[in-house]
């Protein structure tokens, strides 16, 4: 017998998609290009930053599509101006408090094409947000500009760094550490309001706190706050170059459990090591063996 379907109207365009779906993986398969940010292909929808509203007929309020389920007969527009201005308008707000310059995947491009401007909202003050590497124990909220965090880029060991200032509190890393995968629970928001931070117990710094640097919070950032050891000093010197890297899958040489790496190359060294997250069994997940523990590699060269 085959799955349930039911039928649903995208932007006027009649669809057969399985019951249970996302609103988000049926405008998807429509063609819709919607932005996302705190909703991770492997994650429970968090319903966080709302850039990913869309219309739905009948429904007073826009509804976010990474969490509302298809119903039978359900009528969505991701084009109408109103989706449009709020999307935009989401983008600017996170854009005009956070530095997303070195977000990965599809958010530039989300940015440019939504036309959102962030200075709308004032000029940004980086300087005020980044200060040289502390040791890093304490929130320091730093006024003079509209910040969701400011703290000093936290480097603390050789594996990752944690630079706040690009935080959007999308709470990805927060649930990747917690119930979502690594149940390790190592860091949670902390402060309430505008004071709302990641933070580690205490905020004490990492190498103290209950990380086992598995990096899996790494993994799921949207926006580069938290960042491979090597990527964010290449980043500093000028020198990190995705356009001249290679990605070569492999399989995890140090246990049984066989997990696929994704070896990033730049000019013969590898600089990152990712997982795929649609491997039905890790789903992107790594040990602190796979993601970090590498540098054998070419050591005897
Ligand atoms: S590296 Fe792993 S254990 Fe440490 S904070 Fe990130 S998800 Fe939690
Ligand atoms: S550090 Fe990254 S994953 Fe964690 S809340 Fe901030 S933006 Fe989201
Ligand atoms: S991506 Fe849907 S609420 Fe954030």
């Amino acid at each position: 017998m085959s799955d349930p379907s039911v039928t649903v109207t995208v932007d006027g365009r009649d669809l057969e998609v399985p019951a249970g779906v996302s609103v988000l993986d049926a405008c998807r398969v429509g063609g819709a290009d919607i932005p996302t940010l705190c909703f991770g292909p492997t994650m429970t929808p968090a319903n966080a930053c709302r850039v990913c509203v869309v219309e739905v007929e009948g429904s007073r309020t826009l509804v976010p599509s990474c969490s509302r389920r298809v119903e039978e007969g359900m009528r969505i527009g991701t084009e109408s101006d109103r989706v449009l201005h709020s999307r935009r308008l989401v983008m600017e707000l996170l854009g005009s408090a956070s530095e997303l310059d070195r977000a990965g995947g599809d958010l530039p491009r989300w940015m440019e094409l939504s036309g959102a401007d962030p200075s709308r909202f004032g000029e940004a003050e980086p300087e005020k947000g980044r200060q040289p590497p502390s040791p890093g124990h304490g929130h320091e909220s730093i006024p003079g500009r509209a910040a969701t965090v400011f703290e000093p880029v936290k480097v603390e060991d050789e594996l990752y760094v944690r630079d706040y200032s690009r935080c959007i509190l999308c709470y990805r890393c927060v649930d990747a550490c917690g119930v979502e995968h690594q149940n390790t629970f190592a860091i949670a928001v902390a402060g309430r309001g505008f004071d709302a931070h990641i933070s580690t117990e205490f905020d004490v710094a990492l190498p103290d706190s209950a990380c086992v640097y598995c990096g899996n919070c790494v993994a799921v950032c949207p926006t580069g706050a938290l960042v491979g050891k090597i990527e964010y000093d290449m980043r500093e010197e000028g020198v990190w170059d995705e356009t001249r890297q290679e990605v070569t899958r492999t399989v995890c040489s140090y246990c049984g459990v066989g997990c696929n790496l994704d070896l990033h190359v730049q000019e013969g060294r590898i600089v990152k090591v990712t997982s795929p997250h649609d491997h039905e069994v890790t789903q992107g997940n790594l040990c602190i063996k796979g993601r970090f523990g590498w540098s054998y590699v070419g050591s005897g060269q």
